[in-house]
């Protein structure tokens, strides 16, 4: 399985993202942008060729770099994490157009993060408004807005690992768990499908 997480813009929770899911699925992670925050992850000098191998989660920066293109295009699965301001928005929709444009085939997970908690409000305006320029199919879902997301990379413990440390932290964490497990449902769907 090749997981890629992309968006053209900074900012928008792709590392944090990343590397919840490269350690739920025991997947390498390899990432273009030397500022992560995140230790021990594979991090591709400016001029390294990009090996495009199985089992492997990309996390590319927030700049367009020709070398992920070929990643792109072999990748089953792409998340593109947003924040919800209209800006972010208008750069999801060029990096969903650009994403499809490179692989046709790639299952595309729009993921509104930091949206505020218990709330779909958000999620389905920002669905509504990214759907008058998307006109292929697209997974849309949620991630809310926790610090646990910053402890998570500041400790390099998955907030899986996280959440169950402790009775107190599988209370307040609940909420962001579930966001996640429903990103990983899409994940895991779109992965069942290609093996069938
Ligand atoms: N769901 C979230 N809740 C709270 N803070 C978040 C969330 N997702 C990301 N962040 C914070 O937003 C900032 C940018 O996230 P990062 O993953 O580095 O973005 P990117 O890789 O797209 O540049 C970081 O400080 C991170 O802790
Ligand atoms: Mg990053």
């Amino acid at each position: 399985m090749i997981i890629s997480v992309m968006n053209l813009k900074g900012g928008v929770g792709k590392s944090s993202i990343s590397f919840q899911l490269a350690q739920f699925f025991k997947l390498k992670m390899i990432t273009n942008d030397a500022n992560t925050g995140i230790m021990n992850i594979k991090i591709l000098k400016g001029n390294s060729s990009i090996e495009v191998n199985e089992d492997r989660l990309y996390d590319f920066g927030g700049f367009d770099d020709i070398r992920i293109h070929e990643v792109l295009a072999s990748s089953n699965v792409v998340v593109v994490p947003t924040l919800y301001s209209r800006a972010d928005l208008q750069n999801t929709v060029r990096t969903v157009r650009k994403v499809k444009k490179l692989n046709p085939e790639a299952n595309i997970i729009v993921t509104i993060n930091r949206v505020r908690s218990g709330d779909s409000k958000q999620l389905n305006s920002a669905k509504a408004s990214l759907e008058k320029y998307i006109d292929f199919g697209v997974q849309y879902c949620q991630i809310r807005d926790s610090k646990v997301m910053l402890h998570s990379l500041d400790s390099g413990k998955s907030i899986f690992d996280i959440h169950k440390s402790s009775k107190l932290n599988r209370h307040v964490y609940t909420g962001i768990i579930n966001d996640f497990y429903a990103l990983i449902g899409h994940i895991e769907e779109f992965i069942d499908d290609g093996k069938n």
